[in-house]
């Protein structure tokens, strides 16, 4: 009976060489690479037609729709910078009469004729937040110039002549030129008496 290592030793060409085959094989198939080419790349036009599935709006696209660079995509560029244009001046600029930058902030000496003092009130607060900061405990409700809840009287004149409203809505013409003015809209432009808690 023959060793098994003399077989082994008997065999090692057979494996020498298929091994060296082996080894050609892959090396030629890597030289030649497998002949297999990648499809085209579909992706500009699925998204085209995707795009094209999507109706078209007068408004900027959100920016998932914007990818397939249909109808969609084109509308933002159009609108959409201009837009954003206008919200930076926006930003930038402000637009409520207490926008006032620091340094441009002034004061002015206001007499609260039912507490019987004068203080000194900026004009980038409302009348209603400084008397209250005094710790005058002022009639109010909306805040936002929608009733005539924080409503007080200037004395002097054409309530305009000394505040600026923020958006008040309730006040007539007649009622503003006779004094009246609505406290938590109203920014001091001028010194002034009032009578708080006086509505029309
Ligand atoms: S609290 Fe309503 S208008 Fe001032």
């Amino acid at each position: 009976m023959l060793n098994p290592l003399i077989a082994n030793v008997a065999n090692a060409p057979a494996i020498v060489l298929a091994v060296i085959a082996t080894l050609l094989v892959v090396l030629v198939s890597s030289l030649k690479g497998t002949g297999w080419e990648p499809a085209t790349d579909i992706s500009d036009e699925v998204l085209q037609r995707r795009a094209a599935a999507v109706p078209e709006t007068e408004f900027p696209e959100p920016g998932n729709r914007s990818i397939g660079g249909g109808g969609g995509g084109g509308a933002i560029p159009a609108g959409g910078e201009g837009e954003e244009g206008e919200l930076e001046d926006g930003e930038a600029g402000g637009s409520g009469p207490g926008d006032i930058p620091e340094d441009e902030v002034e004061y002015f000496e206001i007499e609260f004729v039912k507490q019987g003092e004068t203080v000194e009130l900026s004009n980038d607060e409302p009348i209603l937040e400084q008397g209250e900061d005094e710790g005058w405990d002022l009639p109010y409700a909306c805040r936002q110039g929608q009733c005539v809840s924080c409503a007080g009287r200037i004395a002097d004149g054409p309530s305009e002549d000394f505040v600026e409203h923020d958006n008040q809505q309730m006040l007539e013409d007649a009622e503003i030129d006779d004094g009246y003015t609505l406290t938590c809209v109203a920014y001091p432009r001028d010194s002034f008496s009032i009578e708080t808690g006086e509505a029309p």
